[in-house]
């Protein structure tokens, strides 16, 4: 039996001894469960049962784990001790999009140093003046919404900019949804496949091949309208394949690297992987910043002293230019990033991950035999007044180095919120995350004066998850800077 502890404890508890919700025969714990607000439900059971429970799905038990260290452990055991969840990869197969995020084994180690590569730093600072282009152009849509008044459908309008920005880096491709009408987005297909494939994972039987709802029904058409698309992408890089072979040595974007690759003798590149990924890094990169970003520009607006700090900063780091000039620039963002780190920590957009074990081991002293689901809980040690002072109040300096702030300082907590995960699957995209959000808010900070963010009702919005957690129905309004 194998460890992700350093040394095993002596005696190690069972999984069927672990505290948990009581449930039905045969049920289990499935009628307790609201699919969309799953996260919230477990982080619940978290605070009645301790930080590992059990619950199942009718015959699926999940060990629910949320100790940091517990949880880095599980996410470093990957490749050899832990995959991704069989469920979500049979799923993505089916949708046709297996690529680096569900893949496993080989398959995931030929394609991780090729996504690594499209999306590392020096990629992105190549990048740049298109990511100057796009965050322009999204200047310019915000422009008319302040003059105009309208209110804008935060999320919608973010993950225009996140699409459009995740085609330009890793495809070449300007498809322009920032200033495309509503019928023509690719999002309009994209946004029903992440929550159907949430759906599907956590389904407890496959309902929706037998009870399909109309959802279900309409899914091959948004895989088709998607999978068009994507064909389209492609031919257009075999085109500049051949046009320019120099590119075959030197690609300058994630879909060449893999078409390249595909074309070399030996390198078990299938078009499959190709196309998988394509969907993969326009699912993984649209949603996730967008969220991200919407919760920060909430938080940042319910507090007004955290708000006019990043505003000032924004203001004097950009001068009279609409976004930042150069990844410099971005750089000297040291306070709009701290307040990136407190959004993610109050409100991580990943907030739990499932990993199957591969063989027996030991997780937080509890023998997990092979096959077992292990669920890990991200937000609850950001919560925890053990790991930071005043945990629930929206606090960016702490993210901020200060000498002697040892107990609490930022490389401690680095070690507790892991909103990118960690180990060998950390997201490949947090780098180009960054600098998405620091650009969108460098940019929306020093252009305009933001009159209002909030729900219909003015409540606090609710979250809800569809594989990421995202903020309900937060609109806001804008202001041109002269009317402040
Ligand atoms: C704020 C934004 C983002 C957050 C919070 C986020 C979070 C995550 C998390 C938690 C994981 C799982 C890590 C693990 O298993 O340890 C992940 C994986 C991944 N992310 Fe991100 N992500 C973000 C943005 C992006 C972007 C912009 C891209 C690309 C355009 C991207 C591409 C991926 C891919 C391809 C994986 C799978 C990596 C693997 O399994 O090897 N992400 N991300």
């Amino acid at each position: 039996m194998s460890t992700t502890e350093e040394t095993a404890p002596v005696t190690a508890r069972k999984i069927g001894e672990l505290p948990g919700p009581r449930g039905l025969p045969i049920l289990g714990n499935a009628l307790q469960i609201d699919r969309h607000r799953l996260h919230a439900q477990l982080e619940a059971w978290t605070a009645q049962h301790g930080d590992a429970f059990t619950f199942s799905l009718l015959s699926r038990r999940f060990l629910v784990i949320s100790n940091p260290e517990a949880v880095a452990g599980v996410l470093r055991d990957r490749p050899e001790g832990f995959r991704r969840s069989s469920r979500l990869e049979q799923i993505s197969r089916e949708f046709g999009f297996l690529g680096l995020f569900s893949a496993n084994g080989a398959t995931w180690k030929r394609q991780r140093p090729m996504v690594l590569a499209g999306l590392d730093p020096s990629h992105i600072k190549a990048f740049f003046p298109t990511l100057i282009e796009v965050t322009g152009r999204f200047a310019r849509r915000w422009d008319r919404a302040a003059q105009s008044g309208a209110a804008i459908d935060l999320q919608a309008d973010l993950m225009r900019y996140t699409v459009d920005v995740t085609a330009a880096l890793a495809f070449g491709e300007d498809i322009n949804t920032i200033e495309a009408g509503n019928g023509q987005l690719i999002q309009s297909h994209l946004n029903h496949i992440l929550p159907a494939l949430f759906k599907r994972v956590f389904s407890p039987f496959a309902a929706w091949k037998y009870f399909p709802s109309r959802e279900d029904k309409a899914m091959p058409d948004h895989l088709r309208a998607l999978h068009t698309a994507v064909a389209g992408f492609i031919a257009r890089t075999a085109r500049e394949l051949q046009e320019q072979p120099a590119l075959r040595e030197q690609p300058v974007n994630l879909i060449q690297a893999m078409m390249a690759a595909r074309d070399r003798d030996g390198s078990g590149i299938t078009d499959a992987d190709v196309s998988g990924n394509v969907l993969t890094m326009l699912l993984a990169g649209e949603d996730t910043t967008a969220n991200t970003l919407a919760w920060l520009i909430w938080l940042l607006h319910k507090n007004p002293r955290s708000m006019r700090q990043a505003t000032e900063e924004a203001r004097s780091v950009l001068g009279q230019a609409r976004c930042p000039r150069s990844v410099e620039e971005v750089s000297r963002l040291d306070f709009i990033e701290a307040c990136a780190q407190e959004a993610m920590r109050l409100k991580p957009v990943a907030p739990l991950m499932v990993n199957e074990a591969l063989k027996d081991c030991v997780v937080a002293g509890i023998e997990v035999p092979a096959g077992s689901l292990v669920m890990c809980l991200l937000r609850p040690a950001g919560l925890d007044a053990g790991n930071f002072a005043e945990p629930m109040q929206f606090q960016p300096e702490r993210w901020i180095k200060r000498e002697g702030a040892a107990a609490h300082s930022p490389a401690s907590a680095r070690r507790v919120v892991m909103p990118f995960g960690a180990g060998p699957r950390m997201c490949p995209g947090r780098y180009l995350a960054l600098t998405e959000i620091k650009m969108v808010m460098a940019m929306l900070l020093a252009n305009f004066d933001i009159a209002s963010v909030a729900t219909a009702d003015g409540a606090d919005p609710q979250e809800r998850i569809a594989l990421t957690m995202y903020p309900v129905g937060l609109e806001m309004r804008l202001k041109p800077l002269a009317a402040a």
